[in-house]
């Protein structure tokens, strides 16, 4: 099976940014449904690494945080849109649970994914780069798109399963991140 890690999105914020997903030729939009915050892709397992993966991100204690998005983006150079996202803004807890994330499937026999984590959500994939131009337009565009906060409980396991309408995601299992403390004079 093919695994990734993310976290998932309300509704209202993959509403918003579903509003963001237009004025591109030549791309192929992310459905909403689809919209996530990559924390590591896995890529292919067999079911006993994927149990490993299993329980070792069972064990993983780290706190609940609040997450906004905002801004967009590209991957690859203008000539070479490789995938156009909307950002996230930085939070130290969410690059706190990646690198939980990244030690636990490492010690499930998982290859250390050694890229710098930028988390994002894709919106579009392009077929052919969009004219600069419309690029750039976009970018300009949505360069303040922000986000509700919204409020990060638990990060999920998924596969993905590629179909002749796109991608499927199925999440798998979820994990609960310990509440955020509150402190009481
Ligand atoms: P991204 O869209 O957040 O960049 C499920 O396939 C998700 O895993 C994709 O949405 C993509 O995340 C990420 N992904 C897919 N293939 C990948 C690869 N070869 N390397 C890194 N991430 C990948």
């Amino acid at each position: 099976m093919r695994l990734f890690v993310a976290l998932s999105l309300p509704d209202e914020v993959r509403l918003s940014l579903s509003h963001l997903c237009c004025g591109l030729p030549g791309v192929r939009w992310v459905a909403p449904e689809n919209f996530h915050v990559t924390l590591r892709f896995i890529g292919e397992v067999d079911g006993g690494t994927a149990d490993d993966i299993d329980a070792a991100l069972c064990a993983i204690r780290a706190p609940a945080f609040t997450l906004e998005l905002g801004g967009v983006g590209h991957f690859g150079d203008d000539s070479k849109v490789r995938a156009v996202w909307a950002g996230v803004r930085p939070h130290p807890a969410l690059q706190h649970l990646h690198d939980k994330i990244e030690s636990a499937v490492v010690r499930a026999g998982v290859k250390p994914d050694g890229q710098r984590f930028r988390p994002h959500v894709t919106l579009a994939r392009p077929n052919q780069p969009p004219p600069p131009s419309k690029m750039q337009a976009f970018l300009a565009q949505h360069g303040l798109y922000r986000s509700r906060p919204f409020e990060v409980t638990h990060f999920t396991i998924y596969s993905s399963f590629t179909g002749g309408e796109g991608p499927y995601y199925r999440a798998e299992c979820s994990y609960e991140l310990a509440p955020a403390t509150v402190s009481v004079r």
